[in-house]
């Protein structure tokens, strides 16, 4: 069973989990990843480089930073890349572990100028008073003539909260504290912060650790660039994608403006993660597609960025109702479905996946088989109104965007060779499938 994925990027060996540094520098697309040679989730991580012209066909460029030096000895842990003129810089943590289990943290910088080599810097910020060692995970950009950096972090009082700090010359930074209101839940520790700026809109993304889980959730809100404080509106955050395996996704523009973001096709706990079936073959996850953001009623949607079009090879529409069946034995596809309004339908990827929108009570419900045992892994989640289905089909994924991308699954999902696609709708529905190219 073939399980690597074609236009996904994955490790050839070893493990994968956050996309890091990403960036289009000189007019590529550069994606680093949390990589470890082995596949295990626990060691001291690598950033692995990846490098596109096109978002589609990615070419492994090897280890981008390795942690050789005191300030990271275990482990160059996520952060995020920025260009400037004719320097790319990355920002990343540097991770210490002392002999008691303790930790230490640094806040480091290497830069390139031609986008192979990085040169290290070492710590350009150490941890301000009020925090515990869980401080990590910068993220850069620039705004108002300034540059700007978030830091995930934990509180003395074991709370989660983004650090904020700010820049004129990306060396010295300077701490405005914490940018989060402390009154709010934001579980024990949150990783990964961003802010998507849309414009009118701002949006903060974090990866937060709860109790109950971790998860990508996405705020709502105003940046107060003087007061050094994201204003939420409202209270409540949403999950940024409601599938089983999505976690630490980050943002970048690149040099046409667009906002694109991608995160980490894995996760969860341990166990779950190694009983995966590619774990035998040596590799284990897999980054998403790129995905444009962009804002519809006051919401962060994610649509598949354009250039995953130049992967469609044959095409094949189908318009009908009642039992459609697609029998085109390919594990790498997309397919969309459009005027799914006022009917229940399914969508039913052998017995690996299945589908179902329940018109009456507006219930979206997903199964997936369990690779490990038994029955289906279940999602139960409301939506108002489905109008559209689209999804990406890559061996051991599924990408599945509704609504134009306003919601969004993002799953491991091991289809099999003999997949058979059923649909069924109420209505007549327009449905249009595309074999994608493969490695
Ligand atoms: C998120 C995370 C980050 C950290 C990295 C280490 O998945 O825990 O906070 O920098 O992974 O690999």
């Amino acid at each position: 069973m073939e399980m690597r994925p074609n236009y996904h990027i994955s490790p050839e060996h070893g493990f994968l989990n956050d996309p890091n540094g990403l960036a289009q520098f000189q007019g590529k697309y550069h994606v680093f990843y949390q990589w470890l040679p082995d596949v295990v989730p626990q060691g001291s991580k690598i950033w692995r480089h990846c490098v596109s012209e096109d978002l589609i066909h990615w070419e492994d460029m090897g280890c981008g930073l390795k942690p050789e030096e005191w300030y990271e000895k275990n482990g160059c842990y996520s952060g995020s890349g920025i260009t400037e003129e004719d320097t790319y810089y990355l920002f990343y943590t540097g991770n210490v572990r002392d002999s008691e289990g303790g930790r230490e943290t640094y806040q480091c910088l290497a830069v390139s100028s031609d986008g192979v080599t990085f040169h290290k810097e070492g710590p350009v910020v150490y941890l301000p008073e009020g925090y515990t060692p869980h401080f990590r995970d910068p993220k850069v950009w620039k705004k108002n003539g300034r540059w700007w950096m978030v830091v995930g972090a934990q509180t003395k009082e074991l709370k989660g909260n983004v650090a904020l700090f700010v820049s004129d010359d990306l060396k010295k930074w300077q701490w405005k504290g914490n940018m989060l209101d402390s009154s709010m839940d934001w579980g024990y520790m949150c990783e990964c912060p961003d802010l998507a700026d849309m414009g009118e809109e701002q949006f903060l993304i974090v990866s937060r650790q709860k109790e109950d889980g971790c998860r990508g959730m996405v705020f709502a809100g105003t940046m107060d660039y003087e007061q050094g404080r994201f204003h939420i509106d409202g209270n409540a955050g949403i999950l940024l994608d409601e599938g089983f395996d999505f976690y630490a996704p980050q943002t970048f523009t690149d040099e046409s403006g667009r906002r694109l973001l991608m995160g980490w096709l894995g996760a969860g706990e341990i166990e779950y993660q190694m009983s995966q079936p590619t774990v035998e073959e040596g590799w284990l996850h897999m980054l998403t597609i790129p995905r444009e953001l962009y804002v519809k009623n006051g919401r962060l949607c994610q649509k598949p960025a354009d250039e995953l079009k130049n992967l469609r090879k044959e095409e094949e529409s189908i318009y009908g109702n009642g039992s459609i069946v697609i029998d085109r034995h390919s594990k790498c596809m997309e397919i969309s479905a459009e005027g799914l309004e006022n009917q229940t339908v399914t969508f039913d990827f052998g017995k690996v996946l299945k589908f179902l929108y329940e018109k009456e009570t507006g219930t979206l419900h997903l199964f997936r088989k369990k690779w490990n045992g038994e029955g289906y892994d279940e999602k139960e989640i409301h939506l108002n109104k489905l109008e559209d289905f689209r999804i990406y089909l890559d061996q051991s994924a599924a990408e599945i965007f509704l609504n134009q991308g306003e919601k969004v699954l993002t799953m491991k999902a091991y289809f099999t060779e003999d997949t058979l696609i059923h649909i069924h709708s109420e209505l007549q529905i327009k449905v249009k499938t595309w074999l994608l190219e493969e490695k």
